[in-house]
C-alpha cells in the first residue's frame, strides 16, 4: 500500500509549504517591482484564478487517479502512448529547478548566518552590494550553502511523507505565517511606508498597456503556485479519496497569493521608508534589504528573521521538488526512500555547481549573454516548466473521458466543473501557447 498523508490537513500544508518560496518573497518582490506594483498584482490574480488553479487541480486529480509517481500518471489509460515522456519532462523539470533552487536558498542560508553574527551588519560600511559580491564570487563558498539546504532537504525526504514532509511542514509553515505577518505589521507602521503600501495596492493603469508586464504576470504565477513541475501529481498520489481536491486547490493557491502580498507589504513600506529602490531587480532581497534593515530600529534581529523566513520557506519547496524524482527512483527502481534521496540528492547537487560557481569561477561562461544560474532558471521557468502544464492540461482536457475527469477531480457534472473542464481545454493550453512562443522569440 502506498504511502498516505496522515490527514487533509496535513496535506493542504505541506502543498501550501510546496508553493511557498523563494518564489514568494524574493520573486515576487523583485518582479512585482520592476512591473510597477498594483497593476501586476491584479494581473497576477486573474491568472492564478484563470490558469494556475485549474492546472493545480489538474496535476492533482492526476497523482491522485493513479497514485504512482508522475511518469505513470501519465500512462494510467493510456499505457503504450508517448504521453509518459510528459511525466519524464516534469521530473527533469523538477531536478534542474531544484539544482539552482538549491544555490538560492543557500544564499539565504549564508545572510541568515551573516546577520546572525553580525558578519553582514558590520560590511554596512563597505557596502552590502559588495559584500554580495565577494561572496557568490567566492571560489568554493556557494557550494557549502548549497550542499547543506540539499542535505537538509534529503533528511526531511528520507523520512518520508507523513513523518518527515507532512511533520515539518506542521511546524514550519505557521512559525513562518506568524513571522511574516509580524514583518508585515511592523512594516506598513514605519513612517514613510505608505507609498509602499500604494504601490503594492494602489494600481497605476498605464501598466495594463505594456504587454511584458502579462508575460512576467503569468510567469510568476506558474513559479510561484508551482504548478508545471509534477509537484502537485506527486503529492496528490498520496491522497486520499476524502479529501476534496477544489477545496484543497483553493486553499492553496489562495494561501500562496495571501503569502506572496504579505511579504510584499512586509518589504515595500520599508524599501519606500528608508529610500531603496523597489526595481532593484534579483539582489532586491540581499543588497537592498540589508540597507534597508540598517536604518531600522532593532533592524539587526529583523534582518535575522527575514533571511531565516526566506531560507525555511525555500527548504519546504525545496523538499516537494526533491520528492517528484525521488519517488520515480523508489517507484521504478525499488530502491529504498533513503537510498533513492542519496541518489538524487547527489545528482542535484552536482548538477547544481555550475549555478553554484557562475557568478564566481565560471563567470566567464555565459551562453546566449546569461550566466549559467539564469540560463537554467530561464530555460525551465520559462519553456519546460509551461511545457509540461501544457501537456497536463492537454492530457486531462482532450485525453481523459469527460466524466472520468469531472469524476477524478471530485467536481462532477457542476457548473464550476464545467467550467474547469473548458479552462483546461481551450484557454490554459492557449494561453500558453502563446507564452511559448514570446519566451522563444526571446531566445
Ligand atoms: N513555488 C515555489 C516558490 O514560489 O518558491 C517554488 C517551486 C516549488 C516551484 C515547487 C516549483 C515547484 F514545483
Amino acid at each position: 500500500m502506498r504511502e498516505q498523508w496522515g490527514s487533509s490537513a496535513g496535506f493542504v500544508i505541506a502543498t501550501i509549504g510546496a508553493a511557498v518560496g523563494l518564489g514568494n518573497i524574493w520573486r515576487f518582490a523583485y518582479v512585482t517591482g520592476e512591473n510597477g506594483g498594483a497593476a501586476f498584482l491584479l494581473i497576477y490574480l486573474g491568472f492564478v484564478l484563470v490558469i494556475g488553479l485549474p492546472l493545480m487541480i489538474a496535476e492533482l486529480t492526476l497523482g491522485r487517479r493513479a497514485g504512482s509517481d508522475a511518469i505513470a500518471a501519465f500512462e494510467k489509460g493510456h499505457e503504450s502512448s508517448v504521453w509518459r515522456y510528459a511525466g519524464w519532462l516534469g521530473v527533469i523539470a523538477a531536478g534542474l529547478i531544484l539544482s539552482y533552487y538549491a544555490v538560492i536558498a543557500g544564499w539565504a542560508l549564508r545572510y541568515v548566518f551573516g546577520a546572525a553574527t553580525g558578519g553582514l551588519w558590520r560590511s554596512s560600511g563597505t557596502g552590502f552590494g559588495a559584500y554580495f559580491e565577494a561572496f557568490i564570487s567566492h571560489a568554493f563558498e556557494p557550494i557549502l550553502w548549497q550542499a547543506a539546504m540539499l542535505a537538509a532537504a534529503g533528511l526531511v525526504v528520507s523520512a518520508g511523507i507523513k513523518g518527515g514532509i507532512e511533520r515539518i511542514n506542521r511546524w514550519l509553515m505557521p512559525a513562518l505565517a506568524m513571522i511574516v505577518v509580524l514583518l508585515a505589521a511592523f512594516s506598513v507602521t514605519l513612517p514613510g511606508g505608505t507609498r509602499g503600501v500604494a504601490f503594492i495596492l494602489a494600481p497605476d493603469w498605464n501598466a495594463f498597456s505594456r504587454p511584458a508586464v502579462y508575460l512576467n504576470a503569468l510567469g510568476q504565477a506558474f513559479f510561484s503556485l508551482g504548478v508545471g513541475m509534477a509537484v502537485f501529481i506527486t503529492y496528490g498520489s498520496y491522497l486520499d479519496r476524502r479529501t476534496s481536491i477544489p477545496r484543497a486547490a483553493v486553499a492553496v493557491a489562495a494561501g500562496d497569493t495571501l503569502f506572496a502580498i504579505l511579504a510584499g507589504l512586509a518589504i515595500f513600506p520599508a524599501v519606500f521608508a528608508f529610500g531603496g529602490d523597489p526595481a532593484a531587480g534579483p539582489r532586491l532581497a540581499f543588497i537592498t534589504l540589508p540597507q534597508v534593515f540598517t536604518q531600522m530600529p532593532g533592524g539587526s534581529v529583523i534582518g535575522l528573521v527575514f533571511f531565516l523566513l526566506l531560507a525555511a520557506a525555500a527548504l519546504t519547496s525545496m523538499i516537494s521538488l526533491l520528492e517528484v524524482p525521488v519517488s520515480v527512483v523508489v517507484h521504478r527502481t525499488r530502491r529504498s526512500r533513503s537510498r533513492a534521496v542519496t541518489i538524487v540528492t547527489l545528482a542535484v547537487f552536482l548538477a547544481g555547481l555550475p549555478s553554484a560557481l557562475s557568478y564566481g569561477v565560471l563567470e566567464r561562461w555565459k551562453i546566449g549573454g546569461l550566466p549559467l544560474l539564469d540560463l537554467v532558471d530561464q530555460a525551465t521557468s520559462n519553456i519546460l516548466l509551461p511545457l509540461c502544464g501544457l501537456a497536463c492540461a492537454v492530457f486531462v482536457g482532450w485525453r481523459l473521458a469527460t466524466a472520468t475527469a469531472l469524476a477524478d477531480a471530485d467536481l462532477g457534472s457542476t457548473r464550476v466543473g464545467w467550467v474547469w473542464w473548458w479552462l483546461l481545454r481551450v484557454v490554459v493550453p492557449a494561453t500558453i501557447v502563446l507564452i511559448l512562443l514570446r519566451s522563444l522569440a526571446w531566445l
